[in-house]
């Protein structure tokens, strides 16, 4: 993201009819939205493969964060006359932060003080969020709200 902000590196070039950094959102989104309910069920339905499927839920969705954190940085960065209304974008940014934090405090027990469960609720709430606002985003951006 500094690396772009400070324009060492540039997405913003088109690939087909979008620019690069909306493909990154699209794919980054598309795959957290998809991968997490199929790796949770697909956890339950394969036990002895656990392992694989939580070390996938892990590193993927660090690495679709990535993608999504370049967009931000995109958005974030236009200049001032083309400047985005922050809103629903900013909102949604600051679940996927949150998203990433409770991972790592409930994968590496960084909070001992708080309990498992407690730790997984709230990762795992904020995932509904994410979907919401996804939702509600989608159709602001689109102009249908
Ligand atoms: C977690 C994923 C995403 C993040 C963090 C994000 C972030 C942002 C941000 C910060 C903006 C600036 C305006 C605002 O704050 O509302 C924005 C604009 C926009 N986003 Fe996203 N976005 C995401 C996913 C998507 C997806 C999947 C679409 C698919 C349609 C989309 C469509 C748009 C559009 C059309 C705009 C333009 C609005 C304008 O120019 O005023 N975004 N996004
Ligand atoms: C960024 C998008 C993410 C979303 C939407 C998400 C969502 C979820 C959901 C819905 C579950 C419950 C799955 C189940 O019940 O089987 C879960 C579990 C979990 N996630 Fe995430 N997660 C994300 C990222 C991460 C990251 C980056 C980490 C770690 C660094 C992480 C660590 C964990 C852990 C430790 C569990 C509990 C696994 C278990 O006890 O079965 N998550 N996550």
């Amino acid at each position: 993201m500094i690396a772009d902000g400070l324009q060492w590196i540039h997405f913003g070039y088109l690939v087909g009819p979008f620019r690069a950094n909306h493909w990154f959102v699209w794919i980054g989104t598309l795959y957290i939205a998809f991968t997490v309910p199929i790796i949770a069920i697909s956890k339950r339905r394969y036990p002895r493969k656990f392992l694989s499927l939580f070390r996938l839920h892990v590193f993927g969705n660090l690495l679709a964060f990535l993608l999504i954190s370049l967009h931000f940085s995109g958005q974030i960065n236009r200049p001032a006359e083309f400047y985005p209304d922050l809103g629903t974008g900013l909102t949604l940014y600051i679940i996927m932060i949150l998203l990433v934090a409770t991972g790592f405090t409930h994968r590496f027990q960084l909070i001992p003080q708080i309990k498992s469960q407690t730790r997984k609720f709230v990762h795992v709430g904020l995932s509904f969020s994410f979907y919401m606002i996804m939702g509600i985003h989608i159709l602001h951006g689109l102009g249908f709200l």
